[in-house]
């Protein structure tokens, strides 16, 4: 990819302001948590993955010049951010996450020197984001096992490098099947009413030569039914231990016309995005966002005069879902099992933090 969603330079969160894509390749500076809660909460860094990075960032920039003496001072400070970044967008699960791991981080290291804690921390959330590049390649390496040369995909929302530190989950797996020579076409979804499909998932998959074809989210029904999708694909904000998911609202209209028009349904994302203390999806908490979303349209008033329900999510129950493809490979149902064995496996080699 030409390009770094979200890094870290010189004391400063850098991101690309994805509210200005298609249009504008502009990048914004974070210095304090109050910019980069702003960032957050209007989308101008967003998608699970990226959120899990923007979370430890923000605990790097928010204690970095901080004067606190000891420990405890340091630990109620990190707290303090993570409570105040944490509401800024409940439904990715990578943003408390990334906000947790530093803390564990710290945590772990509670009896060095206040300096060497702050080192350690800036080296976590380093590493988070390099661990980050290395699970989108293999999440991009085990989906490209199941595309065919010639699929059609259907893709909703942003799943891309714009969603992660690079390369992306959902769309990871496109670049991959590209690379190894296969010929794929995506489809993409408007993704109403922030368009994140239109303005940033079209944006990056033409950068990678890829075919790319937009449709109006009420399209989705006939496409398949014309037979022109051979796989939908899409990512995820949160899932639950017995393979519901929340993702991009319309996200379950699409698993459900995949079933009546047999086309299979996947999900791609890291192993960080599976939150196995929620027993199922309904314990997910869905996002809603600001009416003046969906009653003004560019800037313009379309319907000031009604009421709005805008659910930035949706939960698609696991019964729909062909498969969830992570970076230790692919979990089919029954996901209870599936993602109970997985989640055994993670306990055992204690995953770091
Ligand atoms: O509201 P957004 O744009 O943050 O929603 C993003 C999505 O729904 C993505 O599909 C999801 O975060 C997966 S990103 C790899």
């Amino acid at each position: 990819m030409p390009f770094n969603t979200i890094e870290w330079i010189k004391g400063k969160i850098k991101i690309i302001d994805q509210t200005q894509l298609p249009h504008k390749l502009k990048y914004l500076y974070c210095e304090d948590i109050e910019t980069l809660r702003e960032a957050i909460s209007s989308l101008r860094v967003r998608g699970a993955p990226a959120l899990g990075i923007a979370g430890a960032l923000g605990v790097l920039l928010g204690v970095r010049n901080s004067p606190v003496k000891d420990y405890p001072e340091l630990k109620k400070e990190i707290e303090k951010i993570i409570t105040y970044l944490g509401s800024s967008r409940p439904t990715a699960v990578n943003l408390f996450w990334g906000l947790r791991r530093m803390l564990n981080c710290a945590e772990k290291n509670k009896d060095k020197d206040i300096k060497t804690i702050k080192n350690l921390l800036e080296r976590e959330a380093l590493q988070i984001i390099e661990e980050d590049k290395a699970c989108n390649r293999l999440i991009g390496k085990n989906g490209a096992s199941l595309i065919n040369d010639g699929d059609t995909i259907l893709t909703h929302c942003n799943a891309g490098a714009l969603a992660t530190a690079d390369y992306g989950t959902a769309l990871g797996i496109i670049y991959k099947a590209k690379e190894e020579g296969k010929r794929v076409k995506v489809y993409v979804d408007e993704t109403r009413p922030l368009l994140q499909g239109a303005r940033l998932t079209t944006w990056e998959l033409m950068q990678e030569g890829i075919e790319t074809i937009l449709i109006c989210d009420n399209t989705a029904g006939e496409v398949m039914r014309e037979k022109k999708i051979s796989k939908v694909l899409v990512g995820a904000d949160r899932v639950a231990a017995n393979g519901d998911v929340a993702n991009k609202i319309g996200t379950y209209t699409l698993a459900v016309l995949a079933k009546e028009n047999k086309i299979p349904f996947y999900i791609a994302c890291p192993i960080s995005t599976i939150d196995f203390s929620l027993p199922g999806g309904e314990k997910i908490p869905i996002e809603e966002r600001s009416a003046s979303e969906v009653r003004e349209f560019l800037g313009r008033k379309i319907a000031p005069h009604v009421k709005v329900y805008n659910l930035a999510f949706d939960v698609t129950p696991a019964e729909y879902i062909t498969g969830i493809i992570t970076e230790k490979g692919i979990y089919k149902p029954p996901y209870k099992e599936s993602l109970k064995e997985l989640n055994n496996e993670k306990r055992d080699r204690s995953y770091s933090s």
